[in-house]
């Protein structure tokens, strides 16, 4: 290394305080032990990010007693001047601190509305989890305690819920979401949807290119029916399946969900076909344990399953394995398929609530379109991969 480094103990003490950096000498403590491993390690300074505890480093080790033997070859000349001296300790002083001002760009964007903190508590553990940058939907006209009494039947809350046209103005928009490509988007459940205010954000923006991943709280409700609203209002690039939290749920539950998601690279979307009476389906399958079982079933080849009709909303049958449960308490709408029980799949043509495990969605039709396909009685269906 051509780095020549002088003994500077004076100077640096006297430096040291100069730029504001003073801290407790550390005399006795070996120079090389106070070395960060990567600068230990003789990294040079070019494209090499400086971190605090590396800031911390060179200014404990300027207020010992180095000797010529501990100053050659460390790599913190910030300045090329072959000299490791308080002038490296400001500048280093200042690269850090800017690199704490100026946070590395997200590309994820958690935007929430929530009005009794539940959902706030979900959105603050995804957004230590990923790093993203955040925006709290706030209305114009605050919901204030009596507008969301839903025990009275003409509150505000109600009075929007019963009204699909409603958008309810929102304070202070964000200027824009174009440098996002994920959204997290998360609400209470209200009346079994999704608050009328998230239309608005919706609405307001162009998410044709974008993920747009919802999720909620709520008493025991399920996201499903907010989820194929969302669906439904607005073009979306991607929408993989969400997610309904209780509200006292934890960072690991919410890791735990995060972790299964289809983001990044070598994620496609897992579709699955589905031959009914001549025509066929395809179906997106869900991010669940279950579905990707089922998936890899289905390549070593078709299957064939009798559905019987069930309550005027769902075909249900036996499927030829059992898959892995996590049930969640679910209102489904048409096209949603469920596992039941572990070895039951069920497609909906109409809206049910119970507990099953998610497997998929089937794309692009309407609960008309799938009321008549399957007919009022049995059905056999022959799925695929
Ligand atoms: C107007 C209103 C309607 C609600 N409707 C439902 C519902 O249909 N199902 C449910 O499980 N919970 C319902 N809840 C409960 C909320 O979904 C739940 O308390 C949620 O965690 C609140 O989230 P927040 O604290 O982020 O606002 C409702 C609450 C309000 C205020």
């Amino acid at each position: 290394m051509k780095k020549l480094f002088l003994i500077l103990t004076g100077i640096a003490v006297m430096g040291a305080a100069s730029c504001g950096a003073a801290s407790e000498n550390k005399a006795g403590a070996s120079a090389a032990s106070l070395l960060s491993d990567r600068a230990a390690a003789g990294e040079s300074s070019s494209g090499y990010t400086y971190t605090l505890q590396d800031l911390l480093n060179l200014q404990d080790f300027l207020l010992t007693k180095p000797t010529e033997e501990d100053l050659t070859g460390k790599p913190y000349d910030m300045n090329g001047d072959e000299r490791w001296d308080v002038f490296d300790l400001c500048l280093m002083k200042r690269e850090v601190l800017e690199e704490k001002e100026t946070p590395a760009e997200s590309d994820t964007l958690v935007v929430y509305f929530s009005r009794t903190g539940n959902t706030g508590k979900i959105a603050q553990h995804l957004i230590e989890l990923t790093g993203a940058d955040s925006y709290a939907i706030e209305a114009a006209v605050p919901y204030s305690d009596e507008d969301i009494k839903y025990q009275d039947e003409n509150c505000r809350a109600n009075r929007e819920q019963n009204d699909k046209s409603v958008r309810p103005e929102i304070a202070d928009p964000v200027a824009s979401i174009e440098s996002y490509d994920t959204i997290f988007l998360g609400y209470p459940i209200w009346w079994g949807q999704e608050p009328r205010i998230i239309d608005t954000f919706l609405e307001s923006y162009d998410f044709s290119d974008k993920t747009v991943i919802p999720f909620c709280t709520s008493g025991s409700s399920g996201i499903g029916t907010s989820e194929k609203n969302i669906a439904e209002l607005v073009p979306i690039g991607k929408q993989p399946a969400g997610r309904r939290f209780p509200a006292g749920a934890t960072k690991e539950d919410v890791k735990a969900w995060y972790d299964t998601l289809p983001l990044g690279e070598g994620n496609e979307d897992m579709k699955m076909k589905i031959s009914v009476g001549g025509t066929e389906l395809t179906a997106s399958l869900s991010d669940t344990a279950a579905a990707k079982e089922l998936a890899e079933k289905l390549k070593e080849g078709p299957v064939t399953v009798t559905l019987n009709e069930y309550g005027g909303f769902e075909k249900v049958g036996k499927l030829p394995w059992t898959l892995t449960r996590s049930d969640e308490s679910t209102v489904t709408g048409a096209g949603d398929i469920m596992l039941y029980q572990g070895d039951q799949m069920t497609i909906f043509y109409n809206s049910n609530s119970w507990s099953y495990t998610k497997l998929g969605h089937i794309d692009n039709k309407t609960q008309e379109e799938l009321a008549e396909l399957f007919g009022e009685g049995d059905i056999t269906v022959t799925l695929s991969y």
